[in-house]
């Protein structure tokens, strides 16, 4: 659509929802299809970009020309997400990471009983790691889907996770956001944001990617 304005980027992008074991046969997830992070990947590669996809739990079919790398928990995602990251020169971060895994996950079938007590500790929070550990230039967008006060909690995050761009969505309504084809939702960036109307999830990855490349000609000093 755009061209080829991305040939000379390398795009690293997570998508899905990554699950955490409980025990052989069961796991902690969540709702996110990987749609989002797929139709990026799309985006980014027609538009000229090499594109690093890392993904979990999803069965989509891999955009053509994409580098792909299927992973499942959080911890495994983490662990791939930083050994690509000197590559990249724009990150997004679409994947819904598990906020907890299980302290000690079971190797065998957990038997039934009345009551289970699981203990939860929380996952390491990639986004944050992936700021700290960028080379300079390099754009880092993310995601925030929230139930309410969307915008507020989306300047937070970009705030405090150090994010150059936040998608911020609200996954409550319908149609919209998890497992739907469209999407809608605030970009929010340091100087302002902008409101997506309800769109298809790849006319939404296009316009990520014309803030994504906003914002790395303004770092990059260009
Ligand atoms: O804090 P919250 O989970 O709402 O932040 C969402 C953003 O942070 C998304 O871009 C998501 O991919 C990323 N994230 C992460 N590692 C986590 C949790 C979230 O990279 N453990």
């Amino acid at each position: 659509q755009q061209g080829t304005d991305l040939m000379g980027e390398t795009v690293l992008i997570t998508a899905g929802g990554t699950r955490e074991p409980i025990d052989a046969v069961r796991f902690i997830g969540n709702r996110s299809s990987g749609k989002m992070g797929f139709a990026l990947a799309a985006a980014a590669r027609a538009r000229g970009a090499e594109v690093i996809l890392i993904s979990a739990s999803t069965t989509l079919p891999v955009p053509a020309g994409c580098t792909h790398i299927r992973v499942t928990t959080g911890a495994q995602m983490e662990q791939t997400a930083l050994a690509e990251l000197p590559r990249a020169s724009m990150v997004i971060m679409a994947a819904a990471v598990s906020d907890y895994q299980v302290l000690s996950p079971s190797a065998q079938k957990i038997k039934k009983t009345e009551t289970l007590t699981l203990e939860l500790t929380r996952t390491p929070d990639i986004l944050r790691q992936i700021v700290q550990q960028r080379r300079a230039g390099t754009v880092v967008v993310g995601f925030a889907a929230e139930t309410e006060h969307v915008v507020e909690e989306g300047r937070r995050k970009l705030r405090e996770k150090g994010a150059d761009l936040i998608v911020a969505n609200d996954v409550s309504r319908a149609g919209s956001g998890f497992d739907a084809d469209h999407n809608a939702g605030t970009l929010i960036f340091e100087a302002g944001q902008q409101v997506i109307p309800l769109s298809t999830k790849r006319e939404m990855a296009e316009r990520i990617l014309n803030s994504a490349t906003s914002i790395a000609r303004q770092l990059r000093g260009k």
